[in-house]
Protein backbone atom coordinates (compact mmCIF):
# COMPACT_ATOMS: atom_id res chain seq x y z
CA UNK A 1 0.00 0.00 0.00
CA UNK A 2 1.50 3.43 -0.66
CA UNK A 3 0.22 6.70 0.82
CA UNK A 4 0.91 10.29 0.30
CA UNK A 5 -0.08 13.09 0.30
CA UNK A 6 -3.01 13.97 -1.96
CA UNK A 7 -2.97 16.78 -3.90
CA UNK A 8 -6.41 18.37 -4.39
CA UNK A 9 -6.63 19.32 -7.86
CA UNK A 10 -9.86 19.69 -9.00
CA UNK A 11 -10.41 16.50 -11.68
CA UNK A 12 -11.60 12.95 -11.97
CA UNK A 13 -11.27 11.33 -8.59
CA UNK A 14 -9.92 8.62 -10.09
CA UNK A 15 -7.28 9.65 -10.82
CA UNK A 16 -3.62 9.23 -8.21
CA UNK A 17 -3.96 13.03 -6.90
CA UNK A 18 0.01 12.69 -6.56
CA UNK A 19 1.80 15.91 -6.28
CA UNK A 20 4.65 16.05 -8.16
CA UNK A 21 7.13 15.46 -7.03
CA UNK A 22 5.04 13.46 -4.44
CA UNK A 23 4.69 13.60 -1.26
CA UNK A 24 4.53 10.75 0.93
CA UNK A 25 3.18 9.82 3.75
CA UNK A 26 5.36 7.65 6.49
CA UNK A 27 4.01 4.52 8.90
CA UNK A 28 4.20 6.90 11.88
CA UNK A 29 2.28 9.44 10.14
CA UNK A 30 -0.72 6.89 9.69
CA UNK A 31 0.12 5.72 13.62
CA UNK A 32 -0.91 9.26 14.78
CA UNK A 33 -3.99 9.02 13.56
CA UNK A 34 -4.39 5.44 14.30
CA UNK A 35 -5.27 3.84 11.06
CA UNK A 36 -3.59 0.46 10.72
CA UNK A 37 -2.58 -2.12 7.66
CA UNK A 38 -1.21 -5.07 6.95
CA UNK A 39 -0.31 -6.31 3.96
CA UNK A 40 -1.37 -10.94 3.17
CA UNK A 41 -0.57 -12.35 0.15
CA UNK A 42 -3.61 -13.31 -0.97
CA UNK A 43 -2.54 -16.77 -2.33
CA UNK A 44 -3.26 -18.81 1.22
CA UNK A 45 -4.52 -15.81 2.46
CA UNK A 46 -7.21 -17.08 4.66
CA UNK A 47 -5.26 -18.55 7.41
CA UNK A 48 -3.41 -15.37 7.92
CA UNK A 49 -6.65 -13.16 7.63
CA UNK A 50 -8.44 -15.52 10.17
CA UNK A 51 -5.46 -15.48 12.19
CA UNK A 52 -5.94 -11.70 12.12
CA UNK A 53 -9.43 -11.47 12.75
CA UNK A 54 -9.49 -14.25 15.78
CA UNK A 55 -6.78 -11.57 17.59
CA UNK A 56 -8.67 -8.57 17.30
CA UNK A 57 -12.40 -9.87 17.00
CA UNK A 58 -13.66 -9.75 13.84
CA UNK A 59 -16.11 -12.41 14.54
CA UNK A 60 -17.98 -11.78 10.34
CA UNK A 61 -17.15 -10.93 6.80
CA UNK A 62 -19.12 -10.55 3.67
CA UNK A 63 -17.73 -9.89 0.04
CA UNK A 64 -18.05 -6.73 -1.47
CA UNK A 65 -17.79 -5.88 -5.47
CA UNK A 66 -17.84 -2.94 -7.05
CA UNK A 67 -17.40 -2.14 -10.97
CA UNK A 68 -18.52 -0.88 -13.64
CA UNK A 69 -20.07 -3.51 -15.16
CA UNK A 70 -22.00 -5.16 -11.54
CA UNK A 71 -23.09 -1.28 -10.85
CA UNK A 72 -24.29 -0.39 -14.17
CA UNK A 73 -26.04 2.53 -14.65
CA UNK A 74 -25.86 3.74 -11.05
CA UNK A 75 -22.08 3.54 -11.30
CA UNK A 76 -20.99 6.74 -11.58
CA UNK A 77 -23.52 7.65 -8.79
CA UNK A 78 -22.53 5.54 -6.28
CA UNK A 79 -19.09 6.25 -6.55
CA UNK A 80 -19.63 9.88 -5.87
CA UNK A 81 -21.25 8.77 -3.06
CA UNK A 82 -18.70 6.79 -1.71
CA UNK A 83 -16.68 9.95 -2.19
CA UNK A 84 -18.71 12.17 0.25
CA UNK A 85 -16.42 12.71 3.08
CA UNK A 86 -18.08 10.73 6.07
CA UNK A 87 -17.18 8.86 9.48
CA UNK A 88 -18.73 5.54 10.97
CA UNK A 89 -19.38 4.72 14.50
CA UNK A 90 -17.53 1.30 14.01
CA UNK A 91 -13.86 0.50 12.49
CA UNK A 92 -14.09 0.22 8.36
CA UNK A 93 -11.56 -3.05 7.89
CA UNK A 94 -11.45 -4.11 4.58
CA UNK A 95 -8.83 -6.97 2.52
CA UNK A 96 -8.35 -6.06 -0.48
CA UNK A 97 -8.94 -9.51 -3.10
CA UNK A 98 -8.60 -8.01 -6.34
CA UNK A 99 -8.88 -4.62 -7.94
CA UNK A 100 -7.49 -1.56 -6.82
CA UNK A 101 -8.73 1.91 -5.01
CA UNK A 102 -8.25 4.79 -3.19
CA UNK A 103 -8.87 5.25 0.20
CA UNK A 104 -8.38 9.11 1.38
CA UNK A 105 -8.20 9.84 5.13
CA UNK A 106 -8.54 13.40 6.92
CA UNK A 107 -5.22 13.56 8.86
CA UNK A 108 -5.63 15.24 12.12
CA UNK A 109 -4.96 18.28 13.20
CA UNK A 110 -4.10 19.36 9.67
CA UNK A 111 -6.90 18.14 7.77
CA UNK A 112 -4.90 17.69 4.77
CA UNK A 113 -6.30 14.30 2.72
CA UNK A 114 -3.76 11.32 2.92
CA UNK A 115 -4.56 8.53 0.07
CA UNK A 116 -3.98 5.12 0.58
CA UNK A 117 -3.78 3.76 -2.70
CA UNK A 118 -5.02 -0.27 -1.92
CA UNK A 119 -3.70 -3.53 -3.83
CA UNK A 120 -4.64 -6.94 -4.02
CA UNK A 121 -3.13 -7.90 -0.19
CA UNK A 122 -3.86 -5.03 1.39
CA UNK A 123 -5.90 -4.80 5.02
CA UNK A 124 -6.55 -1.87 6.55
CA UNK A 125 -8.72 -0.73 9.86
CA UNK A 126 -9.87 2.91 9.60
CA UNK A 127 -10.40 3.61 13.19
CA UNK A 128 -14.33 4.60 14.26
CA UNK A 129 -14.84 8.78 13.92
CA UNK A 130 -12.03 9.24 11.06
CA UNK A 131 -13.55 11.06 8.66
CA UNK A 132 -12.82 9.26 5.37
CA UNK A 133 -14.01 8.64 1.70
CA UNK A 134 -13.36 6.14 -1.01
CA UNK A 135 -12.70 5.86 -4.73
CA UNK A 136 -11.88 3.27 -7.36
CA UNK A 137 -9.15 4.20 -9.80
CA UNK A 138 -8.72 4.21 -13.16
CA UNK A 139 -9.20 0.30 -13.30
CA UNK A 140 -13.01 0.67 -12.07
CA UNK A 141 -12.70 -2.26 -9.72
CA UNK A 142 -12.52 -3.44 -6.68
CA UNK A 143 -13.18 -6.74 -4.50
CA UNK A 144 -12.88 -6.69 -1.08
CA UNK A 145 -13.49 -8.25 2.36
CA UNK A 146 -15.33 -6.22 4.50
CA UNK A 147 -14.65 -7.41 8.37
CA UNK A 148 -16.43 -6.86 11.21
CA UNK A 149 -17.43 -7.82 15.18
CA UNK A 150 -21.33 -8.01 15.51
CA UNK A 151 -23.83 -6.15 13.67
CA UNK A 152 -22.14 -3.59 11.80
CA UNK A 153 -24.12 -0.12 11.33
CA UNK A 154 -22.50 0.78 8.06
CA UNK A 155 -23.87 4.22 7.93
CA UNK A 156 -21.96 6.95 6.85
CA UNK A 157 -22.06 10.27 8.90
CA UNK A 158 -21.45 13.02 6.58
CA UNK A 159 -19.35 15.65 7.20
CA UNK A 160 -21.40 18.34 9.66
CA UNK A 161 -21.34 20.32 12.71
CA UNK A 162 -23.47 17.28 13.91
CA UNK A 163 -20.99 15.01 12.83
CA UNK A 164 -18.38 16.92 14.09
CA UNK A 165 -19.68 16.56 18.12
CA UNK A 166 -20.36 12.50 17.37
CA UNK A 167 -19.26 10.84 20.45
CA UNK A 168 -17.38 8.65 18.00
CA UNK A 169 -15.82 11.64 16.95
CA UNK A 170 -14.90 13.46 20.14
CA UNK A 171 -13.47 9.80 20.99
CA UNK A 172 -11.50 9.60 18.01
CA UNK A 173 -10.40 13.13 18.55
CA UNK A 174 -9.06 12.22 22.32
CA UNK A 175 -7.52 9.10 21.00
CA UNK A 176 -4.93 10.76 18.45
CA UNK A 177 -4.51 13.22 21.71
CA UNK A 178 -6.63 16.44 19.99
CA UNK A 179 -9.56 18.06 21.81
CA UNK A 180 -10.50 17.88 25.46
FE1 LIG B 1 -16.80 4.59 5.07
Amino acid sequence: MRAYYYDNIPGDQRLPHDYVPSRPVSEDTLDKINVKHWTIPVEGYESKVNALAQERGYKNRDTINVSKEGLGEVYEQKIKGFFEEHMHEDEEIRYILSGSGFFDVRETPTDAWIRLAVEPGDLIVLPAGIYHRFTLDEGNCIKALRLFQDEPKWVPYNRTADTDVNPHRVNYLKSVGVGA
